[in-house]
C-alpha cells in the first residue's frame, strides 16, 4: 500500500469531529429540486444538473447569493428535518462521530418561516442522529453580518426559548465591510446568556477582524482564520490563547480565497503550531464532505500521517464536548 492509500484509508476509518458546517449548505441540488416541488416554490433552474452547473464562485459574495437563493425551497419543519437528516446519513458514512453546526435563521424569517420550525426539524434530525447511530452535535445559530445589528436582538430572543437546543453563536455572512465590532452589543447580550460565542473571521476579511472577533466578540474558535498568516503578532496570540481555527480547504478553494489547494496554507499553519483542523463548511456547493476535504487536501499539500492525525486531534479538542468525551474520542485516534 503507497502513502497516499494508507493516509486515505486512516482517514475514512477513524472516528472525526466537524465543527464548521452551514446545514443550508448541506441542502444537495436533489434534495432541493425535491422541496421546490413540495413547496411549490420556483427556483431558478430546470433541472438538478443545472443547478449544479450554477456552482461557479468567484469570492465569498458570488456564492452567498446562491445559498440564500438555495435556501428559499426550506419552508416546514419537516423540510429542516429532511435536509439535516441527509447531513446525519454523511456523517455516519464518513465516520464523523461528533458535529457542531450552525443554521442562519435570519435567511428563514425574512421570509415568513417559524423559528421554532427551523430548530426544532435541525434537532429531532440530530437527535435521530444520536439514537440510530451514536452521533453527537451541537447547535451554533448564526447571525448575518451583512444585516443591521438592531433586528438580531429579536433572533437571540427566539433563541432563549431553546437554550436547551443551542449551544452558542457565530456570525457568518459578506464578511468585508461588515466588522465584527458591529456586533459588540449583541455578543455581550449573548454571553451574558450563556451563549458560547464563534465567528467567522479572516476568510476573505483582514487580520484585524480576527483580532477584535477575539477582543471584542470574546469568540471561544475562530471559523476560517486563514488570513492570520500576514500578522506575526497575531499568530503569535492564536497560539498563546489556543484559539482554534475551523479551516475549510475546499470551501477557500471554491471561492478564490487561494487558487489551487497546492497553494492553501493549511499546512503552514499547522507547522507553525496553530490549532487548525479541516472542515466541509458548504459541502453541497464546495464539491465535497468531510472525508474529501481531508483527503484532497492531503495530497495536495503532501500531508504526512502524523500530520493528519494532529488535524483530526485538533478537531475534537477544539469541539465544544465535555473533557471526558474528548478525551475518550481522542483515545481512538
Ligand atoms: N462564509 C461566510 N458565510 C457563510 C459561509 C462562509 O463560508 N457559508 C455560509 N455562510
Ligand atoms: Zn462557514
Amino acid at each position: 500500500m503507497n502513502n497516499l492509500d494508507l493516509i486515505t484509508n486512516f482517514i475514512k476509518k477513524t472516528p472525526k469531529s466537524e465543527l464548521h458546517l452551514h446545514i443550508e449548505g448541506s441542502l444537495e441540488p436533489e434534495l432541493m429540486f425535491k422541496l421546490s416541488k413540495r413547496n411549490k416554490i420556483d427556483i431558478a433552474f430546470n433541472s438538478v444538473d443545472e443547478i449544479r452547473a450554477a456552482y461557479n464562485f468567484s469570492n465569498l459574495d458570488s456564492f452567498l447569493k446562491i445559498y440564500y437563493e438555495g435556501s428559499n425551497v426550506l419552508i416546514t419543519e419537516e423540510d429542516f428535518f429532511d435536509l439535516t437528516w441527509e447531513y446525519v446519513l454523511r456523517c455516519k458514512k464518513d465516520n464523523i462521530v461528533h458535529t457542531e453546526i450552525f443554521f442562519d435563521p435570519q435567511s428563514h424569517l425574512e421570509r415568513g418561516v417559524k423559528f421554532d420550525d427551523v430548530i426544532n426539524g435541525i434537532h429531532n434530525a440530530l437527535k435521530k442522529g444520536h439514537s440510530e447511530f451514536g452521533i453527537t452535535s451541537k447547535i451554533i445559530m448564526c447571525f448575518l453580518r451583512h444585516l443591521d445589528e438592531e433586528p438580531c436582538f429579536k433572533v437571540l430572543n427566539h433563541a432563549l426559548r431553546h437554550k436547551d437546543k443551542i449551544i452558542g453563536v457565530g456570525l457568518d455572512s459578506s464578511e468585508k465591510g461588515n466588522p465584527p465590532k458591529k456586533f459588540e452589543r449583541l455578543f455581550n447580550a449573548a454571553i451574558k446568556e450563556n451563549f458560547l460565542t464563534v465567528a467567522h473571521a479572516g476568510e476573505e476579511g483582514p487580520p484585524e477582524y480576527i483580532w477584535d472577533s477575539i477582543n471584542i466578540l470574546k469568540v471561544k474558535r475562530i471559523d476560517h482564520g486563514v488570513q492570520c498568516l500576514k500578522d506575526e503578532k497575531l499568530v503569535e496570540t492564536l497560539k498563546e490563547k489556543n484559539i482554534p481555527l475551523t479551516v475549510c480547504p475546499l470551501s477557500n478553494i471554491k471561492l478564490c480565497v487561494f487558487d489551487k489547494l497546492e497553494n492553501h496554507n493549511l499546512k503552514k499553519m499547522l507547522n507553525k503550531g496553530l490549532r487548525v483542523m479541516v472542515n466541509s463548511d458548504d459541502p453541497a456547493y464546495f464539491g465535497g464532505y468531510l472525508n474529501t476535504n481531508l483527503i484532497e487536501t492531503s495530497k495536495a499539500l503532501n500531508l504526512d500521517l502524523d500530520e493528519v492525525k494532529v488535524l483530526i486531534q485538533n478537531s475534537f479538542k477544539s469541539s465544544f464536548l465535555d473533557e471526558n468525551s474528548k478525551n475518550n474520542w481522542l483515545s481512538k485516534i
